[in-house]
């Protein structure tokens, strides 16, 4: 069994205005086995946390640690999270112009298992991964996700986690932008994945709707770069109900005492220096 554990993450990104820091405290422990979603409202920082685990360098943490089984993956390379066995679903996937997708993948997965996969079962792996989510053999000699649309690039990042096959997926809006049935399909992957039974994964969303098909153990209310609560399953259809105005209320209220709390030290400080 494995564990991927983010203890108290600060993180900040660089602004013209100098740092900003976006996430304020994240603690979240997934285990192989559990299916976490994680929602909450625009900008509240949850692809900045998908991000961080990754190792994006827009990223600079600030204090906090996250490990994979105990080792720390903060200290690791990008190349070499993947390698330990994460994997990040892109909110808005990339283009690589000139690069297949057929190549992209042989060389990820070489890349992850550390030599190239057999030639005999490859093409055959790759056809069938393809073929699970809809999408035509064709699109393995296409350029990267250029020219895909939303719909397809979102199909694709399944193909990679599906032949990459990592302990840990976090997929960052994977059901944005879904057709109905590409929705069915996209989960009928990720259920694929996590029905391994070694497997977790972070599933960030916006929608509940995905949530009737891929049942989450534990689910998270990220608000203004913290966990804000979390609960089961009821709390994504409590969300669905009531929003998160309640959540950010509290958090605006707690952020109000904490300041007020500042001020009066200062103004103690302050006091004392005078006497
Ligand atoms: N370079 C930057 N300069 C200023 N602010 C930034 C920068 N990069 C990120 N941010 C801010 O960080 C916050 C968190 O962004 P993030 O993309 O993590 O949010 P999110 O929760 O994923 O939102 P969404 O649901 O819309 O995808 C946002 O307010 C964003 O504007
Ligand atoms: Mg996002």
């Amino acid at each position: 069994m494995a564990t991927l554990e983010i203890r108290d993450l600060r993180v900040a990104v660089n602004t013209e205005g100098g740092a900003k820091e976006i996430l304020k405290g994240v603690d979240l422990t997934v285990k192989s086995g559990e299916v976490h979603a994680i929602m909450g409202p625009n900008g509240s920082g949850k692809s900045t946390l998908a991000y961080s685990i990754a190792g994006h360098p827009k990223y600079t943490i600030t204090s906090g640690t996250v490990t994979l089984d105990g080792q720390d993956v903060l200290s690791l390379t990008v190349d070499q999270r993947a390698r330990a066995g994460l994997f990040l679903a892109m909110q808005y996937p990339v283009e690589v112009p000139g690069v297949s997708v057929a190549n992209f993948l042989r060389t990820a997965k070489t890349a992850i298992d550390g030599e190239a996969p057999k030639l005999r079962t490859w093409a055959k792996d790759v056809n069938e991964a393809m073929s699970r989510v809809s999408m035509d053999p064709t699109f393995a000699q296409r350029s990267v996700n250029e020219g895909f649309s939303g719909g397809e690039k979102k199909r694709h990042e399944i193909v990679q986690m599906e032949l990459l096959n990592p302990k840990f997926a976090i997929l960052d809006e994977t059901d944005s932008g879904l057709d109905i049935d590409a929705l069915r399909i996209v989960s009928q992957g990720v259920n694929r994945f996590s029905s391994q039974g070694d497997r977790g994964v972070l599933l960030i969303t916006h929608y509940t709707r995905i949530l009737n098909y891929i049942k989450p153990d534990f689910v998270h209310v990220f608000v203004n770069g913290r966990v804000a609560a979390q609960g089961g399953a009821e709390l994504a259809e409590n969300l669905e109900a009531e929003g998160y105005d309640k959540y950010v209320q509290a958090d605006r209220e707690q952020n109000a005492a904490q300041q007020s709390v500042q001020n009066g030290r200062e103004k103690l400080v302050a006091g004392a220096v005078r006497t």
